[in-house]
């Protein structure tokens, strides 16, 4: 009898933020992000200097969890969720726990886009989201080996999740998606009339 196995597997950790402790009210991280947004010139320099559609903390904030007391929770619940999941990838971490790197928000106006990318230098990332507003953009995950696929001829539209080329996950507000740092994601063309509202974070490895 014949069989077929899933091997190298890549991993997509979805949970609801409130599964951990402490819990966060999403309502007061979201006015939370706005205040901190618009408090933050240098970030609206950067963002409108760097042609960044909306707003990111990412390269003018890099101490939240020490400002906010909002974000020193949001941390100690994500630490939570982060040490799940690298038991789920079988980690062999020694004594030396993964690590909150960084942690920023981004505020996606209507139309906003994020280009595909990774995360170098960490080894998990994630995003939870604040603002979900009808019709915002789903996250996009590309399978890995795709720069290898020279003659892979396309999949069917109804293949099954784990064979499909790109997935698409519509998050919803109060959730927290993670994966590996090195698997390459985008946030598409944001079609809500609202902004779209995430804290994103790198977990590392030292
Ligand atoms: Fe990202």
């Amino acid at each position: 009898m014949s069989t077929i196995d899933s091997l190298f597997v890549t991993r997509l950790y979805r949970a609801s933020l409130s599964e951990k402790k402490p819990a966060i009210d999403t309502a007061e991280l979201q006015a939370s992000c706005w205040s901190i947004a618009e408090d933050d010139e240098a970030g609206q320099d950067w963002c409108e200097q760097n042609g960044y559609p909306g707003y990111t903390s990412y390269a003018s904030l890099t101490d939240l969890p020490y400002r906010f007391p909002i974000f020193k929770d949001l941390v100690k619940c994500l630490d939570k969720h982060v040490k799940s999941f690298a038991k789920d990838l079988a980690f062999d971490l020694g004594d030396r726990p993964l690590k909150l790197e960084d942690i920023w928000i981004n505020i996606l106006p209507p139309g906003g886009i994020h280009t595909s990318h990774i995360h170098p230098h960490s080894v998990i990332s994630g995003t939870t989201y604040v603002a979900v507003p009808p019709g915002a953009s789903a996250l996009k995950l590309e399978d890995p080996r795709l720069p290898m696929m020279m003659a892979a001829p396309p999949r069917h539209k109804d293949a099954p999740a784990e064979l499909q080329t790109f997935r698409y996950i519509a998050p919803e507000p109060g959730d927290v998606m993670l994966w590996e740092s090195w698997l390459r994601h985008e946030v598409p063309l944001n079609m809500a009339e609202e902004e779209r509202i995430s804290v994103s974070f790198n977990y590392s490895w030292s």
